[in-house]
């Protein structure tokens, strides 16, 4: 099948976009772009999913109307997208009068059939999954997902008779073993559906209890059961039954979600489709949990990490790349800053990043920055890399494929480090030296032509990389003009006599974590220990000492505070104005003293200040230094000279 249709969840409006929502988005993004490159006709949609007792609880707690509300908070996922290169082709909101229309034709449909029908149930309900839970399901009877206690809800509502297609579901499932992937909630799907009877699934909602969602075509009384609204949205969005995306993309469905909601999209949506007469999609994806330490990142727990904070202090090339290169699919995975920045080091700025940056500036240095015409000799060394990166390249398209990014770039880096060996092996400076100007010809194209290889790959990973890695070759980059699945095979796409860029500097390295608290570093010293860890070259053997020079380096001065101001957007932070007697005047130091510090309290004193300190912004604000202090029991104290001196005294 040669379209390809994804789509992310639609998320809820109960709060503000975090990593994890991003992450789902940032990989649909990948694989549509990559889809795009292996020649498919690609669509993307996500959304947010409005309806529901939670949405209206949260809108409430925020003093508006659910509409206010879920305009709001659906425009800040909306407003997300771009920022992150997501590229969606489509946003669907299941407030939208075109959506209702057809979640109203399927329920009709499925009513006229006979699948749906009136009852009383009284069962465990989870506000935050918005779903009845079995005892069974419960663990210390509290939802296993939010770790609360659910509300017994007993009321007459509508029914579908879900149990009706748990025969056929199972075989369908067992007959198509791509029909949920990775393997590990294909199993846990089939066991769960082979553990006991399915029960029906509770799809209204008397609007006594609950106004915000949409009303049952059959009965004025009654809105719809949440989630079996916005499960419809992927055939909505479509504009089923007769749209023409419908026909051109379903079923060539991939659905990618993360494990949390595995069961009403493993379970409740294909009986759905079933009863409504729709194929099944073609595929769900199934991802972990991003953790922070060993804590699911959820709204509800508040341990989130901001999308845009990170993209802000890192970029958004080291971002995404960190976000697929770090996640196995299917499993659990740690966000941390430290480990974004060890990625960022090692595979980003010394990998990939010096590999342009060495070969741009030889190609500059012998061929006056223009490709050269390679010779027709090959030599060993060039066949087994071109092999080297035939293998690659299959690695990224067969993984990458499958969804396992981490096992796709892991496969591409070989051609990175493969290229990074080849030049020291080479060695194009001594063939310089020796005037061998036609087998030099020949590396360089060789390198060149390579880093176009590596460039298109990682496209989807990081467009904006990607694309300036193009420019620097000077190509224009233009998808529609690459196909990648040649590339394998393909040799010399490199048009010769072009110039090339005389520097590189995609990826800079970051010295260390660029943390918002500073006295959140200072709080925890194993982390602190970690990262010396991680810079062996700074410390010496298993002392610690460092050399004399490399405290030299460190230039502390003495400076006067002149002005003391609270931080806009950060309640433990101060701005602090350091007169250290420079001509361009004071300069402003964000200090984490605010918990210990009045402004009027440090005014006019002398502080020691790191001056040499890489400036750096502060939840957006310019700091240009570090002010020392000593934490104790009760508070904290300021280093300063016994003496008052003049400011801007050097400490030595
Ligand atoms: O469940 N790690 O919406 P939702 C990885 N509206 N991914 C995460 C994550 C984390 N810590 N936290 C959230 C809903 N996600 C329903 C969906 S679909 C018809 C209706 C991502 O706002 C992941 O994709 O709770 C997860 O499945 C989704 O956000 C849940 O988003
Ligand atoms: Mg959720």
């Amino acid at each position: 099948m040669d379209n390809f249709y994804i789509t992310t969840p639609i998320f809820y409006v109960n709060a503000k976009p975090h990593l994890g929502h991003a992450y789902t988005a940032i990989i649909a993004d990948a694989a549509t772009r990559f889809h795009k490159l292996m020649g498919r006709d690609t669509y993307f949609l996500t959304g947010t999913d409005e309806h529901g007792d939670k949405i209206v609880k949260a809108a409430e707690a925020n003093g508006q109307t659910p509409k206010a509300y879920v305009d709001k908070i659906s425009g800040l996922f909306k407003g997300l997208w771009p920022s992150l290169e997501v590229r969606n082709d489509q946003f669907i909101r299941t407030t939208s009068p075109a959506h209702i229309k057809v979640v109203q034709e399927i329920l009709q449909k499925v009513y006229d059939k006979g699948d749906i029908y009136f009852g009383e149930y009284g069962g465990h309900y989870c506000f935050g999954c918005e779903r009845f839970y079995t005892e069974k399901e419960l663990v210390d009877g509290k939802c296993p997902q939010h770790e609360t206690a659910p509300e017994y809800i007993a009321e007459k509502n509508y029914f579908f008779k879900m149990s009706k297609y748990q025969g056929w579901l199972i075989e369908h499932i067992k007959k198509n073993p791509e029909f949920v992937r990775p393997e590990r909630y294909r199993k846990e799907v089939l066991s769960l559906l082979e553990s006991g009877a399915l029960e029906d699934l509770c799809i209204s909602r008397p609007k006594s209890r609950l106004e915000w969602g949409i009303e049952l075509p059959f009965d004025k009384d009654y809105v719809c059961y949440v989630w079996f609204d916005a499960l419809i949205n992927y055939v909505s969005a479509l504009g089923y039954p007769d749209g023409d995306k419908f026909k051109k993309y379903w079923p060539a469905t991939n659905h990618l979600i993360a494990k949390d909601i595995l069961k009403p999209h493993a379970v409740f949506w294909p009986c759905m489709l079933k009863s409504a007469g729709i194929e099944p999609f073609q595929r769900l994806n199934v991802h972990g949990y991003w953790l922070i330490k060993d804590t699911k990142m959820s709204k509800s727990l508040g341990n989130v990490v901001e999308p845009l904070d990170m993209i802000e202090t890192y970029g958004l090339n080291a971002f995404r790349y960190f976000l697929l290169r770090e996640m196995s699919f299917g499993q659990d995975a740690s966000f941390s800053e430290e480990a974004l920045v060890g990625r960022l080091n090692a595979d980003l700025a010394n990998d990939l990043g010096n590999l342009f940056n060495r070969t741009l500036s030889m190609t500059h240095k012998y061929f006056k920055g223009m490709i050269p015409v390679p010779d027709n000799a090959e030599e060993i060394e060039d066949a087994e890399i071109k092999k080297l990166g035939q293998k690659a390249m299959e690695v990224f398209q067969t993984e990458f494929a499958e969804m396992r990014f981490a096992r796709a770039l892991e496969g591409l880096w070989e051609l990175v480090r493969g290229l990074n060996k080849y030049i020291d092996t080479v060695q194009p400076w001594t063939l310089y030296k020796n005037k061998n100007m036609k087998r030099l010809s020949t590396v360089m194209y060789v390198m060149l032509e390579n880093m176009r290889k590596i460039a298109v790959h990682v496209w989807p990973v990081m467009p904006d990389a990607a694309v300036n890695m193009l420019r620097q070759l000077g190509i224009e980059f233009d998808p529609r003009k690459v196909d990648l699945s040649k590339e394998m095979d393909a040799w010399g796409l490199l048009d010769t006599g072009t110039m090339v860029s005389e520097t590189s500097n995609l990826f800079p390295r970051v010295d260390s974590i660029k943390k918002d608290e500073p006295e959140a570093a200072a709080a925890k010293p194993a982390k602190a220990a970690a990262k010396a860890k991680e810079a062996p070259k700074a410390v010496d053997g298993d002392s610690g000492a460092i050399e004399f020079e490399d405290f030299q380096k460190v230039d502390l001065r003495v400076g006067t505070v002149v002005e003391v101001g609270k931080h806009p957007d950060a309640d433990r932070l101060l701005l602090v104005q350091v007169d250290l007697g420079e001509a361009e005047g004071p300069r402003q130091v964000v200090a984490g003293l605010a918990d210990f510090f009045k402004p009027e309290d440090l005014k006019g004193r002398q502080v020691v200040v790191v001056a040499n300190l890489k400036p750096r912004k502060l939840r957006k604000q310019l700091s240009q230094g570090m002010i020392l202090a000593v934490k104790t029991e009760s508070g904290m104290e300021l280093l300063t000279a016994s003496g008052t001196v003049p400011g801007g005294s050097k400490v030595s």
